[in-house]
């Protein structure tokens, strides 16, 4: 039976870069999640008679917003539901469900790399019939409908349990329970030589992934050490948990630091990665080197034509904005397209439907391609693989060889967290007002050519996003990016991404801080960071 329940708006359920993300006690409210939930199905389209995908990263609160979605599903009038077993889908595995199925869409929660548990993130994102993250028309329509929203429906009854795989009925609606792992890991094997990836293993390639108590475990245990063949134990902290062992669950040098001194030390293995809360991230190491995930990038488009999937070569390349030009060099040199979107997936979903581009990523560990429409870290594990099977060469040889053809972009990221809001907001809009008078001031030796706040044109579909982060240029190609995070839930966090481009070989070999020291005093000089935060350091660099 349905249930018509009255409730009243709230006013802050306006997606951010990657969906609605809050601390799990403001989306335990009462009405919270429903009303968001509800406007999702009141906005988004949904042709009769077709499903949704539902899952998440099997953190706290995971299981039971995954059953007042099923229940409000089935009072909305959605024909099918295919949900993951215990509730648990990677992001990209949502991904490729919903192609697959040609289900309309897809209701993934998570919060991503951020911290779970009682006192964690939550957050509630929609991805529509192509796999990919709602673009801001639809994230603008389902905010649109929680700030007028009187009532939401739910389904008076139990959802199935979540436990068996099978299929079973909610009222009019079919609810199908799925193996997370099955379908995601077929399409690996279709993208990668996993006969060669294997005999490489078998070879003495030695790896480890570390899954960091998040959701990538399973699908990590299955290709690696099952299908791959690696050793049992390859695969480290590869159980989920809810409150992701008390981590942070963010692939990084900050907080896979176990993984990264593994790497850095005397019994390193050949190669190292990790994924993040919901598995769309990725970080990659070599014995003795971690990959910058713009690097990483670079590599991958540069080397993918070496994966069966990619055989035929890739289309184009596109990056956000503040990831580093290592691809843009890559893209010149093969004759292919690149594009700079703003921050977030949920830009390339047009380019990679329209063919235009093959392969993406961000500066933030995020790297894909058109195979689903999400970033996926498995996926960027299993293509280093596939490539350093077929090189026969190690990560740091490889990294070197390709900075030797193509210059390095010495690149980092400083983070500012939890930052006054007003303070930060500040700081950007003092930035904003000198854009103008920016170009050919002088900093030390560095010289303005060019400073802007960033807006990006869909060149498919002609909507503008304006307002996506400040850039200084500097004549030579260096760069500060200015921007305020919109995935944080506390303050505000500010973004300064800093890079450098180096042509010449004999000054690759410089620390990043050597390389950037300029750079970095220059961001404060111009940003007025310490005075308006108050904050001498960053709290995080990437
Ligand atoms: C961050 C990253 C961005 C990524 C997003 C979702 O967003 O910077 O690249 O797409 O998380 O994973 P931000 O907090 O900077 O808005
Ligand atoms: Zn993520």
């Amino acid at each position: 039976m349905i249930r018509t329940v009255a409730t009243k708006p709230f006013g802050d359920q306006k997606p951010g870069t990657s969906g609605l993300r809050k601390k799990v006690p403001h989306f335990q409210q009462e009405n919270y999640a429903e009303n968001f939930l509800q406007s999702i199905f009141d906005a988004a389209e949904r042709p009769a008679g077709s499903a949704l995908v539902i899952g998440g990263d099997g953190r706290f609160f995971n299981a039971e917003v995954i059953r007042r979605a099923i229940r409000m599903a089935a009072a909305n009038g959605v024909a099918k539901v295919i949900v993951g077993q215990n509730g648990i889908l990677s992001t990209p595995a949502a991904s490729n469900l919903i192609r697959q199925r040609k289900a309309a869409g897809g209701i993934i929660l998570s919060a991503s790399h951020n911290p779970g548990g009682p006192d964690g993130d939550f957050g509630i994102k929609y991805n529509i019939a192509n796999g990919g993250p709602a673009p801001e028309g639809v994230t603008e329509a389902i905010y649109k409908r929680t700030q007028g929203i009187s009532e939401y429906r739910i389904w008076d009854g139990d959802a199935p349990d979540l436990s068996v795989v099978g299929t079973s009925r909610l009222g009019d609606m079919e609810v199908e329970i799925v193996d997370p792992v099955a379908d995601y890991a077929a399409l690996m094997e279709t993208l990668f030589d996993f006969g060669k990836i294997r005999a490489a293993i078998a070879n003495g390639l030695t790896l480890r992934f570390d899954a960091m108590h998040a959701v990538t475990g399973p699908y990590a245990h299955e290709i690696l050490e099952r299908r791959l063949g690696a050793p049992v134990g390859t695969v480290l902290n590869g159980v989920p948990s809810e409150d992701f062992g008390g981590g942070h669950p963010d692939p990084n040098v900050v907080w896979a630091a176990p993984l990264v001194d593994l790497l850095m030390g005397p019994t390193a293995p050949d190669f190292g990665a990790a994924s993040d809360g919901d598995g769309d991230r990725n970080m990659i190491l070599g014995r003795g080197i971690v990959v910058t995930p713009s690097d990483s990038l670079a590599v991958l488009a540069a080397n993918a034509h070496l994966a069966p999937g990619y055989a035929k070569g890739i289309a184009g390349i596109a990056r956000s904005m503040p990831t580093s030009g290592a691809a843009d060099r890559v893209a010149k040199k093969r004759s292919i397209g690149i594009y700079e979107t703003p921050t977030g997936w949920k830009f390339f979903g047009n380019l990679l439907d329209a063919g235009k581009v093959t392969i993406c990523g961000e500066e933030s560990a995020g790297t894909g391609s058109d195979h689903v429409r999400e970033k996926d870290g498995l996926w960027a594990v299993l293509l280093w693989l596939n490539i350093l099977a077929e090189r026969g060469q190690s990560v740091a040889e490889i990294v070197e060889g390709h900075w030797a053809e193509f210059g390095r972009n010495y690149y980092q990221r400083h983070d500012y967290e939890e930052v006054d809001k007003a303070a930060a907001e500040e700081l950007m809009d003092h930035l904003r007002q000198r854009l103008a008078s920016m170009a050919g001031q002088r900093f030390g030796t560095l010289v303005v050519s060019e400073a802007d706040d960033f807006s990006y044109k869909d060149p498919i579909d002609g909507s503008v996003s304006t307002g996506q982060g400040v850039r200084i240029v500097f004549s030579g190609g260096s760069r500060i990016v200015f921007r305020l995070s919109g995935t944080g839930t506390v303050g505000a966090t500010l973004r300064v991404y800093i890079e450098r481009f180096e042509p010449d070989p004999a000054r690759h070999d410089l620390s990043v801080e050597e390389a950037l020291r300029e750079l970095v005093e220059t961001a404060d000089v111009i940003g007025e960071i310490r005075k308006r935060t108050g904050r001498a350091e960053p709290d995080v660099r990437t």
